[in-house]
């Protein structure tokens, strides 16, 4: 596995790839490498010859008040975890390097990335989209692979691509799960044993909003309402539960297309899920963590 952390030699290495006729699909992380990611690299292979993994804790994306200094980091570890899971290239830049200067010029998203996420991460996206835009005017890849589990992020990048005619065709994966219906998330470490139960209300409130669907209410409001009752739990401040279509927008009538999307405070730590109606978090992969 080849690692590196210049710009310029990220761009040398691809572009020698892509001279040998090979495809590059590409998976940008912040490190932390969990199940989650590593499920993301095995479609990146399937999809492409090459994979090339980032690792970038992205400061663009943190709030003054967030857990960027804090967030968790082991190097070693995901050296360990690329190579293991067959990635040809990890590309490890530092913020000197990616931002020499505080950036300027930056990918502002519409207003889909104000609602859920953005409401109480205020300029996040903008920082996700710069980011993702320079990572994939770095590696140019071929193919770029996302996970559902950040629903908004992944259509947002897709929107991005869309609008911006730049970058590679988006897949999205599978969120992949604990045994239990927690979804992997590197911010998982920050819990305690009983935040970890109490993080257990979001599986359990995306079940209760699919089964009250599945019994057969439609009305978006009446099944909201099911699942933010389904998040209520010692030290749990429920931050949404919302219902909206493949553009972010709320639903007038639940579907089977219907995402339910939902996130809370365990803790001081936020945590994500979402749930496309139809479909459940049952078939979603399970791991050991
Ligand atoms: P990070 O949180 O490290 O996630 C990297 C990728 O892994 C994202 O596409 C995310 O959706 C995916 N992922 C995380 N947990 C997952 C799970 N349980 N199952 C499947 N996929 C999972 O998302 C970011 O980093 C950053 O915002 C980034 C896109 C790298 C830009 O800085």
């Amino acid at each position: 596995m080849r690692e590196l952390s210049s710009l310029t030699e990220m761009r040398s290495w691809s572009r020698a790839e892509r001279s040998r006729r090979h495809t590059i699909g590409f998976v940008p992380t912040m490190g932390y490498l969990h199940e989650g990611h590593l499920r993301l690299v095995d479609r990146a292979r399937e999809l492409a010859e090459r994979v090339v993994v980032s690792i970038f804790v992205n400061p663009l994306q943190f709030g003054p008040h967030e857990d960027l200094a804090r967030y968790p980091r082991d190097l070693p570890r995901d050296r360990q975890l690329a190579e293991a899971r067959g990635v040809d290239c990890l590309f490890v830049p530092d913020t000197a390097a990616m931002y020499p200067a505080e950036p300027q010029v930056r990918v502002v998203p519409g207003p889909a990335a104000d609602a859920l996420e953005g409401t109480a991460r205020p300029g996040h996206f903008t920082g996700v989209l710069t980011v993702v835009a320079k990572l994939f005017h770095i590696v140019e890849p071929d193919v770029a692979v996302f996970g559902r589990k950040d629903f908004q992020q992944a259509m947002l990048v897709r929107r991005m691509v869309q609008d911006l005619d730049f970058g590679p065709p988006i897949d999205i994966a599978a969120t992949v799960r604990e045994l239990d219906g927690l979804a992997l998330s590197s911010r998982n470490t920050y819990l305690s044993a009983d935040e970890r139960r109490s993080a257990l209300v979001l599986p359990r409130a995306l079940r209760t909003l699919e089964q009250t669907w599945r019994g057969g209410e439609a009305d978006p409001t009446k099944v909201q309402r099911a699942g933010l009752e389904a998040m209520h739990a010692p030290g749990v401040i429920p931050e949404y539960c919302a219902l909206v279509d493949e553009n972010l927008q709320p639903v007038s009538r639940v579907t089977a297309h219907t995402v339910a999307v939902v996130a809370a405070r365990v803790g001081k730590t936020r945590l994500l899920d979402n749930v496309v109606l139809g479909e459940g978090i049952g078939a979603d992969p399970r791991v050991t963590p």
